[in-house]
């Protein structure tokens, strides 16, 4: 298959593009903006015929929670409009969505038919990118997942890991609860559904297992990196957020783990398998 992975430069793109020596019987197209800017449809549609791509990765996306509430009309363009033109321009795609299109009032693991009640811009867009890409492409495959991370571009483990070294004590929240996600895994649950020998088109969560607030989170980064400064848990009303962020956003993986018959590693595994590259 000619495969088109768009959003290359950014985490998961960087780890699909990692990952596709594993699976050298197709031939890849890695693109970020400045090769394909998805917001383009004329681009977009010229990319995948010229190219006769078979199967679209959308890895792209405006993921800066904060700035997407300042601009919420350029999140939704890329987040939203921008995914329609894909779809538009390829019916097999599997894109990238997000927890944020929850309320994050939950008690309990949220499945893929819960329904779904953003409370930000980032969110109301990538709920709207979802919506738009379903409406032109039933046939699409979804991911959402959340806390991603990797040895690639800004995320929350090098920022702390920064963080540790520079302060001599952190204060983090214990009020939000989730599951980290290594972006190689992700990437890996991806590769799976594009091998799959059926295509299983349908919206899929997945995180990594377990479950944890940002100050476990945090604490182990440190751990594991052999840096001892202090972490003190802190509520998230002591914590000047400019954008409210999810109490509980435990995604229940039961659906993806069936379909694709794939096992998910442990949050602290996979964590540890990062910093081994990163430190
Ligand atoms: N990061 C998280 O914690 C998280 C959580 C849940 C879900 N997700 C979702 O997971 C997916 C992957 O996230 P990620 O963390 O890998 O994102 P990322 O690192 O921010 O990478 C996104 C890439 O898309 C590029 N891009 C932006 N606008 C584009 C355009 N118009 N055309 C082509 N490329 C464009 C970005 O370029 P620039 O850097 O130049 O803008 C960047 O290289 C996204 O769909 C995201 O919404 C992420």
């Amino acid at each position: 298959m000619n495969i088109l992975i768009t959003g290359a430069n950014g985490q998961l793109g960087t780890e699909m593009r990692n990952l596709s020596v594993e699976h050298p019987s197709h031939q890849y197209f890695f693109t970020d903006v400045a090769e394909l800017d998805i917001t383009s449809r004329e681009a977009v549609r010229d990319f995948v015929q010229t190219h006769a791509i078979d199967l679209i990765v959308n890895c792209a996306a405006y993921t800066n929670v904060d700035r997407a509430e300042e601009d919420e009309p350029t999140a939704l363009t890329i987040n939203a409009d921008a995914v329609r033109n894909l779809g538009q321009a390829c019916p097999k795609i599997i894109h990238v969505s997000t927890d944020y299109v929850f309320s994050g009032d939950e008690h309990c693991p949220c499945r893929e038919s819960d329904p779904v009640a953003p409370r930000t811009a980032y969110g109301r867009t990538k709920l709207a990118g979802e919506q738009a890409l379903l409406e032109v492409c039933p046939e699409a495959i979804i991911f959402r997942t959340a806390w991603l991370y990797s040895p690639y571009g800004n995320n929350f483990v090098k920022t702390m890991l920064r963080l540790g070294r520079e302060k001599e004590c952190l204060s983090v929240v214990f009020d939000q609860i989730g599951t980290p996600t290594y972006a190689q895994d992700l990437a890996r649950a991806i590769y799976a559904a594009i091998e799959c020998d059926t295509w299983h088109a349908g919206i899929y969560h997945y995180t990594n297992e377990g479950v944890c607030s940002w100050f476990d989170f945090t604490v182990a980064i440190l751990r594991a990196a052999g840096i001892t400064t202090p972490v003190l848990p802190i509520l998230s009303e002591a914590y000047a957020y400019k954008t409210p962020r999810p109490h509980y956003s435990v995604l229940d993986k039961s659906k993806v783990k069936a379909t694709f018959g794939i096992a998910i590693p442990y949050w602290t595994d996979s964590l540890n398998r990062c910093l081994e590259q990163l430190l």
